[in-house]
């Protein structure tokens, strides 16, 4: 058996016996590459006399055309192998059911601050919004609550140790007035502001958290007066509670930034162990309001002979318990999975 033949035969052999397209590769160069096997039969030929190398070249060459040829076949079929079983693999059952999902809900606090911006939006009052951590002036002392006001102890507050400026202690503010001054400074009058925010008050209880949420809202014109909160507050609670005939009641009351104030009152009944809104003689309060007090609109920089002003404040938590009948505030800030699914909304059912 010559070289040739003998190198043929083993390199059919090789090409045959592989089985992946990396050692089919490694073979391509082991016998074509610069010191493959074939690259050294060709060599030889130089060595050869006329006649020998015409004779031998041409067996070489045709040696070459084979195993090429033969390469070529040996790669498609393993391509074809190899993407066979990459779909074997990858293979997709497209008749299984899908698996279980789980929807979240959400928050009812989220629909009634959106519940309530649209209806405020109506009105044409735009969001403003003011710091968590406020300072004393603005909490109190520009609410008309000076330095020693016995208003000050009506919250429980949660003073920042060690912070103070020019504006009093640090704090984490008791109540949404604030935004009053913050959106008066910013823009000026006439003006109309809601906002809706996290206060804090060191309480805690069924009824009591020491974070909840308040909505605030404050029209400032020439010519506002009471008859502008009545129609505004009694037209925001028959639709937030999508009660047309709902009763309201305006109280007196004393808040320090508002004067005249007032509390309000809506009408309800007990039925079936449900609250009714709009029907029965039992009163419920939701709102505090009142004429903004002259010390205010100064503080806010705007003109208190020119101009006037009303605001409110109701609280978030309780507007979303009476009207979903959620009965323990502290079931909205536990983040309790269980809690959510009761009382938490479908992004599809609304
Ligand atoms: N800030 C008051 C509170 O926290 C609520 C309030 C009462 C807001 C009367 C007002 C208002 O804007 O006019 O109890």
């Amino acid at each position: 058996m010559s070289e040739l033949s003998k190198l043929q035969a083993s390199c059919l052999f090789e090409i045959e016996d592989c089985d992946n397209l990396k050692k089919l590769e490694m073979l391509r160069s082991a016998i074509f590459g610069k010191d493959g096997r074939l690259s050294g039969a060709m060599k030889e030929l130089r060595n050869l006399s006329d006649e020998q190398k015409r004779r031998h070249g041409s067996e070489v060459n045709e040696l070459k055309s084979l195993l090429i040829e033969r390469l070529d076949e040996k790669f498609r079929k393993l391509e074809i192998e190899e993407l066979d079983r990459k779909l074997a693999s990858e293979a997709m059952d497209v008749s299984m059911p899908p698996r279980p999902e789980r929807f979240g809900k959400l928050h009812p606090l989220t629909i009634v601050e959106e519940e309530v911006s649209d209806i405020l939006s109506s009105y044409g009052f735009f969001f403003a919004d003011g710091p968590d951590i406020e300072e004393e002036y603005f909490n109190f002392t520009a609410l008309n609550m000076p330095d020693h006001h016995p208003a000050r102890t009506m919250h429980d507050t949660f003073y920042i140790h060690n912070l103070a400026n020019e504006n009093g202690r640090k704090l984490l503010r008791t109540h949404t007035s604030p935004v009053q001054i913050h959106a008066m400074l910013a823009h000026g009058a006439p003006c109309r502001f809601f906002s809706i925010g996290r206060v804090y008050r060191s309480d805690y209880d069924a009824t009591h958290t020491p974070m909840f949420n308040q909505i605030e809202g404050l029209m400032i014109d020439e010519r506002v007066g009471f008859p502008h909160l009545k129609w505004i507050i009694s037209d925001f609670l028959r639709k937030f509670f999508e009660v047309k005939n709902l009763r309201i009641r305006f109280r007196p009351s004393f808040f320090p930034f508002t004067e005249p104030s007032a509390e309000v009152d809506m009408n309800y009944e007990i039925k079936n162990g449900r609250m009714a809104f709009g029907v029965g003689e039992k009163w419920l309060e939701v709102c505090g309001c009142g004429v903004v007090h002259p010390n205010v609109l100064k503080s806010g920089n705007v003109d208190n002979d020119k101009y006037q002003g009303v605001a409110f404040g109701f609280g978030l938590e309780r507007l979303t318990s009476l009207k979903y009948g959620i009965p323990d505030l502290r079931g909205y800030f536990e983040a309790d999975e269980a809690w959510l699914n009761v009382f938490g909304f479908s992004h599809y059912a609304r």
